[in-house]
C-alpha cells in the first residue's frame, strides 16, 4: 500500500509502501532539460515514461539483468526494490550526440563502435559533472569493482535494449543508467525512458526523446506516443490519470 511522500527528484516522485524495502515511483508530467535550467509540464507525459519504462525494464529481467523493478501497478506508478543508489551516471554512446560532440569534436551521427562509456557524478547544483574512475577512487564515491560491474551490466543493457529498439527500426544513440546497491548486489536503479535515451528514427534520423523538448524540435508528447505504439504498448491518458498527478504533488 501507498504510504507517505519520501521525496521528489526533477521527473518522479517517491513514496513509501508498507514493505520498508519496496518504494513506490510516481512519474510525474514535469519535463526538465540542462539540469532543471528549462523547465515545462507536458500532460501525461509520465503515464508514457512508466509504461516504456515499465516494458524495457521487464526485458532486462528476463535476460537475467537485476533491475530494481518488481511491476508497474498503474498507469503512473511502478513498484520497485529500495537501493542505496550510487550518486554516479553511467552512459553508453552507440553514435555520437549531445555533449560529446563538442567535448571531443565529434560529428554528430558518427558511429561509435566500440561503444563509449562515461561517467558522471550525479549532483544537479554542480550539472553533472563529467568524471573519471580516478575521481570515483580519490573521491571514494564507491569501489572500483562496483564500477567495473556496473561498465560490464550498462554494456549488457546496451545490447538487449539496443535490440528492443532495431526491431522496430530505431537507433539507440545513447542512454545514462543509475545503479544501487541491496544486500551488497548491484542492481539497476532509477528508469530507462526516452527522457534518459536518445532514439532516433533509423532513416530520418529524426528524434522520439528527450531533445525534442531540450531543443525545441517537435512534440515530445507524438515521440513518447510514437514509442509506445512501435513497441506496441497501448497507454491511455484519461482525465483521472492526469488528475491524479497533481494530486499526489
Ligand atoms: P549528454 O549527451 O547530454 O551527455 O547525455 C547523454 C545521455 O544521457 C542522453 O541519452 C541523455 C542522458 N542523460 C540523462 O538521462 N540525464 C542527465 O542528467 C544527463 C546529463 C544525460
Ligand atoms: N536530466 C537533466 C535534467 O532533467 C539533464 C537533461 O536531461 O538535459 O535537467
Amino acid at each position: 500500500m501507498k504510504k507517505e511522500h519520501l521525496y521528489s527528484g526533477k521527473g518522479k516522485s517517491i513514496f513509501a509502501t508498507d514493505n520498508p524495502n519496496h518504494i513506490i515511483m510516481h512519474f510525474r508530467d514535469d519535463l526538465t532539460a540542462f539540469n532543471g535550467e528549462k523547465k515545462e509540464t507536458c500532460l501525461g507525459k509520465g503515464i508514457y515514461l512508466n509504461n516504456i519504462n515499465a516494458f524495457l525494464m521487464d526485458k532486462l529481467a528476463q535476460q537475467g539483468v537485476k533491475t530494481s523493478f518488481i511491476e508497474k501497478i498503474n498507469q503512473r506508478e511502478s513498484l520497485t526494490h529500495k537501493l542505496d543508489m550510487i550518486q554516479l551516471e553511467f552512459v553508453v554512446r552507440n553514435i555520437a550526440a549531445g555533449t560529446i560532440v563538442k567535448r571531443v569534436g565529434l560529428t554528430k551521427g558518427s558511429p561509435l563502435s566500440p561503444p563509449i562509456q562515461e561517467l558522471f557524478l550525479k549532483n544537479d547544483k554542480l550539472g553533472d559533472p563529467f568524471i573519471n574512475i580516478h575521481y570515483v577512487n580519490s573521491l571514494k564515491i564507491t569501489s572500483a569493482e562496483v564500477v567495473a560491474q556496473a561498465e560490464k551490466i550498462s554494456l549488457q543493457v546496451n545490447d538487449i535494449i539496443k535490440d528492443v529498439f532495431t526491431k522496430i527500426n530505431i537507433d539507440l544513440v545513447d542512454f545514462k543508467l543509475e545503479f544501487g546497491l541491496l544486500d551488497g548486489e548491484l542492481y539497476l536503479g532509477d528508469e530507462i525512458s526516452p527522457d534518459t535515451c536518445r532514439l532516433w528514427d533509423q532513416k530520418s534520423k529524426r528524434p522520439f526523446d528527450k531533445d525534442l523538448f531540450r531543443f525545441d524540435l517537435g512534440d515530445v508528447k507524438e515521440g513518447y506516443d510514437r514509442i509506445c505504439e512501435l513497441l506496441g504498448l497501448k497507454v491511455t491518458i484519461d482525465t483521472h490519470d492526469l488528475q491524479a498527478d497533481h494530486q499526489d504533488n
